[in-house]
């Protein structure tokens, strides 16, 4: 693995934005590279930097200041790194903080939120499981689409704890990862549920697991598909889609940890063989926290 670390910059020293400046993408830790692959294949031209901040998760096991703290730091750092449009590729991220992003930066901004809407849609028993973190479940953003758009679905909701852990050391088929599971999954499908959401992005890289337990039973909703399409909306308002079919398809990936766990998913799970820029990115939060990387 190819480690280098790379100055912070001051959030106002940054180039400014045209069609050619890259979309930053940022997630927790992993999952957001789930949302990666689908903007990949729907904007390929687009230049991307990715930025997991595996140092810090879970988020779902942190105070909701502590969130609010990275997502802001993380966007302010990827403003300077020249980003013409920022993804928050994480449903805890968005459910904390989106309004406060919003509010602060200066680009276009897509969050993501767990898929109640298409679920309620599709969902033939009107039986819906929702696999999200805590922090999701819990946040008013959550509470106020399950008021908005889950209609006659029973909603089951369960926080699935230990499962981003797993994915951060690339564990997606162990037998413990596949016990916890189906210790989530069992009450929903004993209760009639077709349907499951995937409320966090590390989930999808989950899909095949959730196959073997419960087979054609459940319908999965992944948002990640709709997000590359907002992403896609937004930047043709803005006049920042870049359709020069010169520009090189390999993203940079960039973590705030040593980015081992990342390399290793991009290669088995998205087949990109990327080296991982180590980061620095204090926050207000971490500031004093911070590693010696030298
Ligand atoms: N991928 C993040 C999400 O979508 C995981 C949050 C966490 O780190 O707990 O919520």
């Amino acid at each position: 693995m190819s480690v280098v670390v790379v100055p912070t910059l001051m959030p106002n020293a940054r180039a400014p934005i045209n069609a050619s400046a890259p979309v930053g993408i940022f997630d927790s830790g992993l999952g957001g590279l789930s949302v990666l692959r689908a903007v990949r294949a729907l904007l390929p031209h687009e230049r991307l930097v990715y930025v997991a901040d595996s140092l810090y998760a879970p988020y779902g096991e942190r105070d909701d200041d502590f969130i609010v703290d990275r997502t802001m730091a993380i966007g302010e750092w990827l403003v300077a790194q020249g980003a013409k449009a920022l993804v928050v590729a994480c449903n805890t991220a968005t459910a904390q903080s989106i309004a406060l992003v919003r509010e602060r930066l200066s680009i276009p901004l897509v969050g993501v939120e767990p898929g109640v809407k298409p679920a309620a849609a599709v969902s033939k028993t009107r039986v819906v499981g929702v696999l999200a973190t805590a922090v999701t479940l819990r946040s008013a953003r959550f509470q106020l689409l399950l008021e908005r758009y889950a209609g006659d679905c029973r909603f089951i909701c369960q926080p699935g704890h230990g499962l981003v852990q797993a994915v951060e050391r690339c564990d997606t088929s162990s037998p413990e990862l596949m016990a916890l599971l189906e210790g989530y999954l069992a009450p929903m499908l004993e209760a009639g549920a077709d349907t499951l959401v995937l409320g966090c992005t590390h989930y999808p890289f989950l899909d095949r697991a959730i196959r073997e337990i419960a087979g054609e039973r459940l319908q999965l909703v992944d948002t990640s598909v709709a997000i590359a399409r907002q992403l896609d909306r937004l930047l043709e308002t803005n006049a920042l889609k870049n359709s020069s079919a010169a520009v090189e398809s390999m993203p940079r990936f960039c973590s705030t940890a040593d980015g081992e766990s990342q390399r290793q998913l991009a290669a088995s799970l998205l087949h990109l063989d990327a080296s991982v820029e180590h980061v620095l990115i204090p926050s207000r939060r971490t500031r004093l926290a911070e590693p010696d990387i030298v």
